[in-house]
């Protein structure tokens, strides 16, 4: 039976970045005798000025329906800050019940010149996982804003800390390597109660290297040797998830460079390209293709149990990097390429 996908195109670069998506998707299916069908589903800024709705009924209902979504980046700045997001981003996520954030941050071959960092701090690689908690947290929507004050509710529950934390323990026992909690336990309650679960999980893993950073500790440190040897899996929250995943993007080259696949073990889940909508390079064949084309891994792997086409999706970026392909975002003062050249060149090493 066909897997169907769904597709959210979303605004800006959205719809470029997207079908590379599809063609990866189709090309890797070729490969490995999957049958995908494709449904299109409007969501987002510009769902919002046709339809009146960021998440219409009909598109949720449609999603509903899918085995897993292919989602582009969106918000358009003819649209207030904050409702694409809370109604098209985060009520995607919460709908859908796809508690775990995953966001690799790999340093490819060649990209050492797109980093900030000297190459000196480079030389080992850059190749650790983000888990981050897709809940609750800050982002939980519990609070309230009037003139004179405002309020987040930073909420942790057992349920939603367990089963993070399991998800992670999970994944650093497959990985084999280590598992690093970043929080502020030293302040926050909420960070508390999450190093209290962290660390009583850790007992009963002892196969499993574990420690906890605090964040602010962890954006130094991961600038000052980000190498594999010292960080594998690393878990945090919601709040910390979003901003150390862009510090980790910087670190590797490029947001275009960075995937994530919104989990939920047993239901729907997304995978979208971390980056934004990018409204001032839309429509110029530029944007880097990348950071999709990799969630289209993330697919074959976390929603399809499909590690063999996951690693010919990434071999085969790797392979158009070798080539000395690069966007603009990545290309470091160097002749700089399209979206196109980009994406044809993924295909082409993708046999
Ligand atoms: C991300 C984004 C979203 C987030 C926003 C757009 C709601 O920054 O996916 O990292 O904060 O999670
Ligand atoms: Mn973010």
């Amino acid at each position: 039976m066909a897997l169907r996908i769904g597709v959210i195109e979303g605004d800006g670069v959205g719809p470029e970045v997207v079908s590379w998506g599809i063609s990866t998707l189709e090309a890797a299916s070729r490969l490995g005798g999957l049958e995908l069908e494709f449904e299109k589903v409007p969501v987002g800024g510009t769902a919002f000025l046709e339809y009146g709705k960021v998440l219409p009924d009909d598109s949720l209902h449609a999603l509903r329906g899918c085995d897993a979504i292919l989602k582009g980046p969106m918000g358009r700045p003819d649209i207030e800050a904050g409702i694409v997001e809370r109604d098209g981003i985060l009520a995607l996520r919460q709908h859908f019940g796809q508690y775990v954030n995953l966001r690799p941050v790999k340093l490819f071959r060649g990209l050492e010149a797109a980093s900030p960092l000297k190459d000196e701090l480079l030389k080992h690689g850059v190749d650790f996982v983000i888990v981050r908690e897709n809940s609750e947290g800050l982002y939980s929507r519990m609070g309230g804003l009037t003139e004179h004050s405002a309020t987040d509710i930073n909420l942790f529950t057992e349920r939603g800390v367990r089963r993070i934390l399991e998800f992670a323990f999970m994944l650093a026992q497959k990985r084999g390597k280590s598992l690093i909690s970043v929080d502020k336990a030293n302040v926050l309650s909420a960070s508390l109660f999450w190093r209290r679960k962290f660390d009583a999980m850790a007992e009963s893993h002892p196969q499993i290297k574990c420690s906890s950073q605090l964040v602010d500790s962890f954006c130094l440190l991961v600038l000052q040797d980000p190498s594999p040897r010292k960080w594998d899996v690393v878990v945090t929250d919601n709040m910390f998830g979003d901003i150390i995943a862009d510090e980790a993007a910087a670190i590797v080259g490029s947001l275009g460079m960075s995937p994530s696949a919104n989990l939920n073990p047993g239901g729907v889940s997304m995978v979208e390209p971390v980056h934004g909508s990018a409204p001032d390079i839309a429509g110029k064949g530029i944007v880097n293709p990348l950071a999709t084309i990799l969630s289209c891994a993330l697919m074959m792997r976390h929603c399809f149990d499909r590690d063999d086409l996951a690693i010919k999706i990434e071999t085969a970026v790797q392979g158009a990097l070798d080539e000395g392909l690069r966007t603009p975002d990545i290309a470091a003062g160097e002749t700089a390429c399209s979206t196109d050249e980009m994406g044809e060149a993924v295909l082409r090493h993708l046999k």
